[in-house]
Protein backbone atom coordinates (compact mmCIF):
# COMPACT_ATOMS: atom_id res chain seq x y z
CA UNK A 1 0.00 0.00 0.00
CA UNK A 2 2.85 2.31 1.12
CA UNK A 3 4.19 1.78 -2.25
CA UNK A 4 1.18 2.46 -4.07
CA UNK A 5 0.92 5.45 -2.97
CA UNK A 6 4.28 6.55 -3.20
CA UNK A 7 4.25 5.51 -7.35
CA UNK A 8 0.45 7.97 -6.88
CA UNK A 9 2.77 10.69 -6.08
CA UNK A 10 5.69 10.40 -8.05
CA UNK A 11 3.35 10.49 -11.02
CA UNK A 12 1.71 13.52 -9.56
CA UNK A 13 4.84 14.80 -9.58
CA UNK A 14 6.33 14.11 -12.67
CA UNK A 15 2.55 15.23 -14.13
CA UNK A 16 3.07 18.91 -12.43
CA UNK A 17 6.69 18.87 -13.94
CA UNK A 18 5.47 17.88 -17.39
CA UNK A 19 2.69 20.27 -17.01
CA UNK A 20 5.03 23.51 -15.73
CA UNK A 21 7.21 22.34 -19.07
CA UNK A 22 4.76 22.13 -21.78
CA UNK A 23 2.56 24.55 -20.85
CA UNK A 24 4.85 27.81 -20.86
CA UNK A 25 6.35 29.97 -24.41
CA UNK A 26 8.88 30.47 -22.05
CA UNK A 27 10.18 26.95 -21.50
CA UNK A 28 10.78 27.55 -25.35
CA UNK A 29 12.36 30.46 -25.53
CA UNK A 30 15.01 29.56 -23.29
CA UNK A 31 15.56 26.67 -25.32
CA UNK A 32 16.44 28.97 -28.71
CA UNK A 33 18.37 30.77 -26.12
CA UNK A 34 20.78 28.65 -25.25
CA UNK A 35 21.21 27.20 -28.64
CA UNK A 36 22.16 30.91 -30.01
CA UNK A 37 24.24 31.44 -26.63
CA UNK A 38 22.17 34.82 -25.99
CA UNK A 39 19.66 35.51 -23.54
CA UNK A 40 15.75 35.70 -23.80
CA UNK A 41 15.99 39.35 -23.31
CA UNK A 42 17.75 39.99 -26.63
CA UNK A 43 14.69 38.62 -28.44
CA UNK A 44 13.29 40.99 -30.45
CA UNK A 45 9.42 41.58 -30.63
CA UNK A 46 9.91 44.17 -33.58
CA UNK A 47 12.56 41.38 -35.64
CA UNK A 48 9.39 38.85 -34.96
CA UNK A 49 6.99 41.18 -36.59
CA UNK A 50 9.03 41.72 -39.52
CA UNK A 51 9.52 38.31 -40.11
CA UNK A 52 6.06 37.61 -39.87
CA UNK A 53 5.13 40.23 -42.49
CA UNK A 54 7.84 39.56 -44.66
CA UNK A 55 6.91 39.26 -48.61
CA UNK A 56 8.65 36.32 -50.24
CA UNK A 57 8.21 35.76 -53.65
CA UNK A 58 7.08 32.01 -55.06
CA UNK A 59 7.66 30.21 -57.76
CA UNK A 60 4.30 31.30 -59.07
CA UNK A 61 5.69 35.57 -59.06
CA UNK A 62 3.07 35.75 -56.11
CA UNK A 63 4.12 37.04 -52.75
CA UNK A 64 3.62 34.54 -49.40
CA UNK A 65 4.25 35.20 -46.06
CA UNK A 66 3.41 34.12 -43.17
CA UNK A 67 0.42 36.37 -43.42
CA UNK A 68 -1.21 34.02 -46.13
CA UNK A 69 -2.48 31.53 -43.89
CA UNK A 70 -2.05 33.19 -40.28
CA UNK A 71 -3.50 36.95 -41.74
CA UNK A 72 -2.28 40.47 -41.55
CA UNK A 73 -3.88 40.63 -38.02
CA UNK A 74 -2.35 37.65 -35.71
CA UNK A 75 -5.46 38.19 -33.29
CA UNK A 76 -7.63 37.09 -36.13
CA UNK A 77 -8.23 33.21 -37.44
CA UNK A 78 -6.52 32.13 -40.38
CA UNK A 79 -6.91 29.86 -43.12
CA UNK A 80 -5.21 27.15 -44.67
CA UNK A 81 -4.78 26.83 -48.82
CA UNK A 82 -7.39 24.51 -48.12
CA UNK A 83 -9.95 26.09 -46.70
CA UNK A 84 -9.64 25.16 -42.80
CA UNK A 85 -9.74 27.75 -40.39
CA UNK A 86 -6.72 27.94 -37.84
CA UNK A 87 -6.50 29.68 -34.21
CA UNK A 88 -5.18 33.08 -34.24
CA UNK A 89 -1.28 33.02 -33.47
CA UNK A 90 -1.83 35.65 -30.60
CA UNK A 91 -1.33 34.23 -27.38
CA UNK A 92 -3.58 36.93 -26.30
CA UNK A 93 -6.28 35.08 -28.03
CA UNK A 94 -5.56 31.80 -28.11
CA UNK A 95 -3.92 30.88 -24.92
CA UNK A 96 -2.64 27.53 -26.04
CA UNK A 97 -0.14 29.00 -28.44
CA UNK A 98 3.66 27.68 -28.67
CA UNK A 99 2.61 25.44 -25.08
CA UNK A 100 3.14 22.47 -26.97
CA UNK A 101 7.22 22.49 -27.72
CA UNK A 102 6.43 19.25 -30.64
CA UNK A 103 3.29 21.12 -32.09
CA UNK A 104 5.22 24.47 -32.29
CA UNK A 105 8.84 22.87 -33.98
CA UNK A 106 6.81 21.08 -36.08
CA UNK A 107 4.80 24.14 -37.62
CA UNK A 108 8.14 26.21 -37.81
CA UNK A 109 9.68 23.75 -39.94
CA UNK A 110 7.01 23.02 -42.09
CA UNK A 111 6.17 26.76 -42.72
CA UNK A 112 9.55 28.49 -42.58
CA UNK A 113 10.57 24.99 -45.29
CA UNK A 114 7.23 26.44 -47.21
CA UNK A 115 7.25 30.42 -47.28
CA UNK A 116 11.70 31.04 -46.77
CA UNK A 117 13.03 27.87 -48.83
CA UNK A 118 14.97 26.87 -45.56
CA UNK A 119 14.54 25.92 -42.12
CA UNK A 120 14.27 28.93 -39.58
CA UNK A 121 16.90 29.95 -37.08
CA UNK A 122 16.65 29.69 -33.23
CA UNK A 123 17.02 33.06 -33.02
CA UNK A 124 14.15 33.82 -35.81
CA UNK A 125 11.84 31.32 -33.79
CA UNK A 126 12.54 33.47 -30.69
CA UNK A 127 11.83 36.67 -31.96
CA UNK A 128 8.53 35.34 -33.90
CA UNK A 129 7.32 33.89 -30.20
CA UNK A 130 8.36 36.83 -28.29
CA UNK A 131 6.03 39.13 -30.69
CA UNK A 132 3.16 37.01 -30.61
CA UNK A 133 3.16 36.27 -27.04
CA UNK A 134 3.07 39.94 -26.17
CA UNK A 135 0.70 40.92 -29.37
CA UNK A 136 -2.32 42.89 -27.15
CA UNK A 137 -5.66 41.33 -27.44
C1 LIG B 1 0.26 27.44 -46.00
C2 LIG B 1 -0.31 27.99 -44.77
C3 LIG B 1 0.65 28.50 -43.71
C4 LIG B 1 1.66 29.43 -43.85
C5 LIG B 1 2.09 30.17 -45.10
C6 LIG B 1 2.27 29.58 -42.54
N1 LIG B 1 1.63 28.76 -41.63
FE1 LIG B 1 2.10 28.56 -39.67
N2 LIG B 1 0.60 27.18 -39.43
C7 LIG B 1 -0.24 26.76 -40.45
C8 LIG B 1 -1.12 25.72 -39.93
C9 LIG B 1 -2.19 24.96 -40.72
C10 LIG B 1 -0.79 25.55 -38.57
C11 LIG B 1 -1.35 24.52 -37.56
C12 LIG B 1 -2.72 24.79 -37.14
C13 LIG B 1 -2.78 25.54 -35.84
O1 LIG B 1 -1.75 25.66 -35.14
O2 LIG B 1 -3.86 26.04 -35.49
C14 LIG B 1 0.29 26.50 -38.30
C15 LIG B 1 0.90 26.65 -37.07
C16 LIG B 1 2.07 27.34 -36.86
C17 LIG B 1 2.84 27.31 -35.63
C18 LIG B 1 2.50 26.50 -34.37
C19 LIG B 1 2.07 27.44 -33.27
C20 LIG B 1 1.91 26.76 -31.92
O3 LIG B 1 0.77 26.78 -31.41
O4 LIG B 1 2.87 26.21 -31.39
C21 LIG B 1 3.94 28.09 -35.84
C22 LIG B 1 5.08 28.33 -34.87
C23 LIG B 1 3.84 28.65 -37.17
N3 LIG B 1 2.70 28.18 -37.76
C24 LIG B 1 4.77 29.50 -37.72
C25 LIG B 1 4.69 30.02 -39.02
C26 LIG B 1 5.69 30.91 -39.59
C27 LIG B 1 6.95 31.39 -38.88
C28 LIG B 1 5.28 31.18 -40.86
C29 LIG B 1 6.00 32.03 -41.89
C30 LIG B 1 7.45 31.79 -42.09
C31 LIG B 1 4.04 30.44 -41.08
N4 LIG B 1 3.71 29.76 -39.93
C32 LIG B 1 3.33 30.41 -42.28
C33 LIG B 1 -0.25 27.20 -41.75
C34 LIG B 1 0.63 28.11 -42.30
Amino acid sequence: MGSLKGTVLVGLIVWALMGWAAGEPEGQLQGWARAMGMSVSAFSAARGEALYRQENGNAQGGAIGCFSCHTKDPRQPGRTRAGKTIEPMASAVTPTRFTDPAKTEKWFSRNCQDVLGRACTPEEKGDFVTWLTRVKP
